[in-house]
């Protein structure tokens, strides 16, 4: 084992290592978070000032870390955040967590990635450990990340590590998180992949090796794409059942009762958040370019992407059945968060619904307990909002709506068995 690889991994053993987390969003503060916990001296860096002072101030803006385990944190002298990539030169590591969004063409928007790659290429030195976490297409480490450090002198394997490991935190998930979900890793080289897993070893409890960046990019995108198919077949059979007149909710919980060959997947308002609807078109993108059409991928993508219109048309053909027009009805839409129990609002269909209705009539009210007050989203109170409201349409199963009674004059959507509806 090189001089190199032997001493990282003792600094790792003994929380000597100066570690780093680029990107603290939902998927880099809790990692820097893990890491501080388990006795390394962490860096938080990020372009958002916000953030950065937070930090620093030992308050929390991602629901899943409490104000508490930050501060404590940053009293015992182990968090410290920054604007300033300079702060790389004295790192030993540093995790790459910054978005992978797509263009309106649905192609992969790599500059964030590439912006912080640039930023560690200037900084890098002899015997720096580098992982990339942010969710992208199969080659990413090598093609982007490696290319780019190995522009001058210093060499993957031998002079720095360089590994990629696929976060694969579940927001609002009150059993799983960071430090118990196990954590797979794959290293460019055999000395990468055995400095990676030291370092993740120290601060989650499991790490699953395997053989390269690129089995450990393609991990992340078989996990988001079998989502992405699974939510696109019971959306389509939701529709289906529409159709048939059959509720689909008592066809999945019958069928989830056989103990094996079944996993149970629901239909909702679409597909959001910073995932699923994105990570597979990545891997889309990517089999393109080898001349590779993922049928699969597409057709899920397009049955999800319809879901949000089919909730329009069911609010209008709801409102038809009761003498009103969608033009004039009071609307209430019922959570607008991607999914239930976070605060989170990107690529949301209930976004999307929302905004449809509003382009349609003035009277939409949007209730979203999870936004702050300071959102620059109007949202109302469930119970103001219920006693103005005609139409109340759910699409959000968050606790705080379940058993929510509806007075009985009040018609009631319901796509995601929420509020009255929750089992
Ligand atoms: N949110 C999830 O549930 C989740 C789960 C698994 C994987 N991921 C993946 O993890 C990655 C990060 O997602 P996220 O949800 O944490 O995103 P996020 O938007 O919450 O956080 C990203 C952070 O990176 C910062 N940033 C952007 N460019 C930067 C740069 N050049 N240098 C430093 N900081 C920069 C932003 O200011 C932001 O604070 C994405 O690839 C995503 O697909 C997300």
């Amino acid at each position: 084992m090189s001089m190199l690889v032997d001493s990282l991994l003792k600094k790792i053993q003994g929380r000597q290592a100066r570690v780093g987390v680029i990107g603290l969003g939902y998927v880099g503060l809790p990692l820097a978070v893990e890491f501080a916990r388990c006795g390394f001296i962490t860096t938080g860096i990020d372009v958002d000032p916000r953030k950065v002072d937070a930090i620093n101030s030992g308050r929390s803006y991602i629901p899943d870390v409490a104000d508490e385990e930050v501060s404590a944190l940053r009293k015992a002298g182990r968090l410290t955040a920054t604007t300033d990539f300079a702060a790389l030169s004295e790192l030993d590591t540093v995790n790459i967590c910054v978005p992978t969004p797509l263009r309106k063409t649905k192609d992969p928007d790599m500059s964030f990635v590439v912006a912080a790659a640039d930023q560690v290429a200037a900084y890098l030195h002899a015997g720096m450990l580098v992982i990339l976490e942010s969710t992208t297409y199969p080659g990413t480490t090598e093609e982007v990340l490696r290319t780019r450090f190995e522009s001058g002198s210093l060499r993957a394997g031998r002079d720095f590590f360089l590994a990629f490991s696929p976060e694969r935190v579940d927001p609002g998930n009150p059993t799983f998180n960071t430090r118990n979900v196990p954590k797979v890793v794959g290293g460019s080289t055999l000395n990468c992949q055995t400095v990676a897993a030291a370092l993740y070893g120290a601060a989650l409890e499991k790490v699953i090796p395997v053989s390269s960046t690129r089995v450990a990019e393609m991990v992340k995108l078989l996990e988001n794409t079998f989502r992405a198919v699974n939510i696109g077949l019971v959306n389509e059979l939701a529709l289906m059942c529409d159709r048939l007149g059959i509720d689909v909710w008592e066809v999945i919980d019958a069928a989830r009762t056989k103990p094996f060959g079944f996993m149970a997947f629901y239909p909702g308002p679409g597909l959001g958040g910073h995932c699923i609807p994105i990570d597979p078109f990545y891997l889309s993108w990517k089999a393109k370019e080898h001349g590779f059409e993922s049928r699969f991928i597409e057709l899920a993508g397009h049955v999800n992407a319809t879901m949000p219109h089919y909730v329009v048309e069911k609010i209008a053909e709801a409102l038809n059945g009761h003498r009103k027009a969608l033009n004039g009805s009071s609307v209430l839409i019922v959570g607008l968060s991607y999914k239930r129990d976070v605060d989170d609002i990107r690529e949301s269909p209930s976004m999307d619904i929302y905004k449809s209705l509003k382009k349609k009539n003035h009277q939409v009210l949007a209730v979203e307990p999870h936004l702050a007050a300071e959102s620059e989203l109007q949202t109302v109170s469930l119970d103001e909002a219920t006693t103005k409201a005609d139409l109340l349409v759910y699409l959000v199963a968050h606790k705080v709506f379940k058993g929510k009674k509806v007075p009985a004059n009040k018609k009631v959507l319901d796509f995601c068995r929420a509020g009255p509806l929750a089992p």
